[in-house]
């Protein structure tokens, strides 16, 4: 049971499960066209996109408090235009991480997609309080819409403690691949005869899921087998020539890098060194000192085109 009031009050929201089930299909047809989706994930970013877009309202509506609370004091009229333009700007920024949130909406199930939705109905309250707070300030009633913004504060600032929840307590658009850790030696894990005819084959390799596959090019390849959107098991996934999808929603890899072309994953699936030796395929991070998983050597090994 969540301990913050918002967190219980989200738990016990359960009709908010269902509603958001019914909005996903519309969501996803919204999205359909990939270069949509793609923007809107972050994979062009290499980043979920909707946490970077929220740093914006978040903090242009804190500076409005600041501001307005210092204009009330010092009755400094410059101060309190400076209140009115920053809860604008924060106002306007708050469309774009909406429509971005809206996205990550998609494919969530179970406990994270009600509480995903009672998030983004208290965001859309505070933004309706919000944007009520500058009419009231462009009509010259400057006390009712600082108490209107002051309102919105504490309800978007409610909502964004469920978007922490969301992250840090249930992994939504947390590489599910980290604190996987890989062997700093060579480890026979398949005869080599198993990857004949494009096949993908999952092999665990210390307590952690590695795929493995022959390119093309008849290169031994290896990556993380979980997926790094959600977790999904890449090995029951599909291949198309040197890529492969997730089975769970959809998002490309390429086999051998690691590289995402096709979201809603935005990191790249991490990649370990594979090998044949006497028949037996061998994957490992030799030299790495039986490192963690990494991400962003995934893409320095590809470049150089070893393993
Ligand atoms: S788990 Fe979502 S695309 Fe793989």
């Amino acid at each position: 049971m969540p301990i913050t009031f918002a967190g219980r009050f989200a738990h016990a929201q359960r009709w908010a499960g269902p509603l958001a089930a019914k909005l996903q299909p519309l969501i996803g047809r919204a999205v359909a066209p990939p270069a949509v989706r793609n923007a809107l994930d972050g994979v062009w970013l290499g980043a979920p996109l909707h946490p970077a877009l929220t740093d914006v309202p978040v903090g242009s509506w804190t500076a409005a408090l600041m501001l307005d609370g210092a204009a009330a004091v010092s009755r400094d009229e410059d101060l309190a235009g400076a209140a009115d333009r920053v809860l604008a700007v924060g106002t306007l920024a708050a469309l774009p991480a909406a429509v971005s949130g809206l996205n990550d909406l998609r494919d969530l199930i179970g406990e994270s997609r009600q509480v995903a939705m009672v998030h983004a109905l208290l965001n859309v309250l505070g933004l309706s309080f919000t944007t009520a707070s500058l009419a009231y300030r462009r009509a010259g009633r400057r006390r009712l819409g600082r108490g209107l913004s002051a309102t919105g504060f504490l309800i978007s600032s409610s909502a964004a403690h469920l978007g922490g929840k969301l992250s840090f307590g249930l992994g939504i658009r947390v590489n599910r691949t980290m604190g996987q850790f890989a062997p700093d030696a060579f480890v026979p894990v398949l005869d080599e005869s198993e990857l004949e005819g494009g096949a993908l084959r999952q092999v665990d390799v210390n307590g952690v899921s590695v795929l493995l596959a022959r390119s093309q090019s008849g290169r031994v390849c290896a990556l993380a087998g979980t997926c790094t959107h959600l977790g999904g098991p890449l090995a029951e996934g599909s291949r198309d020539g040197d890529t492969v999808t997730c089975p769970w929603h959809g998002s490309r890899f390429d086999l051998c890098s690691g590289a995402v072309q096709q979201g809603p994953a935005v990191f790249a699936q991490p990649r370990l060194e594979a090998r044949v030796r006497d028949g037996k395929v061998e994957v490992g991070l030799p030299g790495e000192g039986g490192t963690e998983l990494p991400e962003l050597t995934t893409f320095t090994q590809a470049a150089d085109g070893s393993g």
